[in-house]
């Protein structure tokens, strides 16, 4: 069983192509030679495929923050699995919880979403995370086993070992309250159980499972030392090539 780091930058809704080109050329120098972790960053669709060229040579995967589910059609404001592998885009953001609070999507709008990708070859990374209403209200792990559930549903054994699932807590987006180690460790080792219950244990152990959530370079090395915890999802830091730069390198 051995699972490799992975760093993980969501630009969201920010950085023009220059900047992003700019951005995504520093993380790549940063990266040269890097073999014991992976380094993906989602830029906005306007940058991915100027963003791809940049980062050609070195390891660095460039993900979508989002797809479509059709291979095409009239489905005004989406991007198909093709059009991104096209753009040389290898991996997708999926269930961001910004996708689904503010923009409504839901848990069978997101296996959709998931299939398609896994379709299409797209390694897609699956975000799932309560709201501090629920777990002030003790109904985290249901919440998240709902999420994790149908947001997986009709995903075989051999697909799933090509997802990545990330744990995102809805109050630590953007909020500078992150998770204690201990939190998110317990939230993880629960995901893999779930993971073991619907498949196996031993793909349950070879699948990542990253934190999200107001992730920065003072608490990175404490998240990274936790066993269950596989790498992070991080927003805001990872906007600066400086702080990203620290965070890819965890010690
Ligand atoms: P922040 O790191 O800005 O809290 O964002 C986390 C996130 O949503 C990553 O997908």
């Amino acid at each position: 069983m051995t699972r490799i780091p992975l760093i993980a930058g969501n630009w969201k809704m920010y950085l023009t192509r220059t900047e992003a080109v700019a951005l995504a050329s520093a993380v790549a120098a940063a990266t040269q030679g890097l073999t014991d972790r992976e380094v993906m960053i989602a830029p906005p669709f306007t940058a991915l495929a100027a963003v791809k060229e940049a980062v050609a040579s070195s390891p660095v995967k460039v993900a979508a923050q989002n797809v479509g589910w059709e291979k095409e059609g009239a489905f005004t404001g989406e991007v198909s699995p093709p059009m991104l592998l096209d753009a040389g885009i290898e991996m997708v953001i999926i269930g961001h919880s910004e996708r689904r609070h503010i923009f409504g999507e839901d848990n069978s709008m997101i296996n959709r979403r998931l299939r398609a990708a896994l379709q299409f070859a797209l390694m897609p990374i699956l975000c799932i995370g309560e709201t501090l209403a629920e777990r002030e209200a003790g109904n985290t792990f249901n919440v998240l086993e709902e999420q994790l559930t149908q947001g997986l549903a009709q995903i075989t054994a051999e697909q799933m070992s090509n997802v990545v699932v990330a744990y995102e807590p809805v109050w630590a987006i953007g909020t500078g309250k992150t998770a204690t180690d201990a939190q998110a460790q317990e939230v993880h080792a629960f995901i893999r159980e779930l993971l073991a219950r619907s498949y196996e244990k031993t793909l349950a152990d070879c699948i990542r499972i990253l934190y999200g959530g107001s992730v920065k370079p003072e608490n990175v090395d404490s998240l990274m030392a936790r066993p269950d915890i596989d790498g992070v999802l991080v927003g805001g830091a990872s906007l600066n090539a400086t702080t990203f730069e620290r965070i890819i390198y965890f010690r």
